[in-house]
């Protein structure tokens, strides 16, 4: 039985655009949930929150703990959260994991990053009544050095096999990461379910960005991140003031007293 929700977002397919970002903690996910439709607990937060190089050592127990967090924030949106990386080397450590995730965070599905291998264990998730997204292109789970993908026939044909093996599998949607915009466009065409692009042009069902760079926090801003604001200055400006005031006396005020004088 398909939630609701899940069924909202195939019926976006080919009609309206899905709205998606990664959130880490309730404050954000609040803010997000009311302008999208998909809201990530992405493993990205090995690199944007604990300053990891890459997202292979992010436990399971911290994305749930972020995954717990968020919940707390979102009302009307999907919630998905990452299985990190060897979580799911088997289809048995794979479904126990998921469940972990799902009981614990109460999140809506998980996302599972492909090898082009691991079709056999996305079933089996399904099978155990968990809504599985999809992820394919640049995985960083499985590749150390960033490349965009599809650029080429052989690309092309292996990215379109995985993506429709996904789909066979039964997952809801797929994140095609840095893929070009042509395959995109071809695995878009393909599927029946919805692509959520990144950096895979505008040839994608829906969008999905981390909020620390299109907030401006990360650092991290390579082209096809758009950067909205630069809350880095915002933050830093709000914090220079409270710095200033405590020093000069100026804060607390005595309207900040709890109790007397
Ligand atoms: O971990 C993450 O944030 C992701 C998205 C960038 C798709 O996988």
């Amino acid at each position: 039985m398909m939630s609701k929700k899940i069924k909202d977002i195939l019926k976006k397919k080919d009609k309206k655009k899905i709205v998606s970002l990664t959130a880490y903690s309730k404050n954000y996910a609040k803010i997000l949930d009311k302008y999208c439709d998909i809201i990530l607990v992405g493993d990205s937060m090995a690199n944007v929150l604990y300053g990891m190089k890459n997202t292979h050592k992010i436990s399971l127990d911290t994305i749930i703990q972020h995954g717990i967090s968020v919940r707390k924030g979102v009302k009307k949106s999907l919630l998905v959260v990452d299985m990190p990386k060897g979580t799911y080397k088997n289809p048995s450590e794979a479904k126990k994991n998921a469940k972990k995730i799902i009981k614990r965070t109460n999140c809506d599905a998980v996302k599972i990053e492909s090898n082009n291998k691991n079709f056999k264990i996305i079933r089996e998730i399904i099978k155990a009544k968990i809504p599985v997204m999809g992820h394919i292109g640049y995985t960083p789970q499985f590749n150390n050095t960033f490349k965009v993908k599809g650029k080429n026939e052989k690309q092309i044909k292996k990215l379109i096999k995985e993506a429709t093996s996904i789909e066979k599998a039964g997952a809801f949607s797929i994140v095609l990461e840095c893929i070009t915009p042509n395959t995109a466009k071809m695995i878009t065409n393909i599927l029946k379910i919805p692509t959520i692009g990144i950096g895979s042009s505008s040839n994608c069902d829906g969008q999905i960005l981390v909020t620390d760079d299109i907030l401006g926090l990360s650092g991290f801003y390579p082209k096809f991140v758009k950067k909205y604001i630069n809350l880095n200055t915002v933050i830093e400006k709000a914090v220079k003031k409270y710095s200033k005031d405590v020093k000069n006396k100026i804060f607390p005020k005595n309207k900040n007293f709890l109790y007397g004088k």
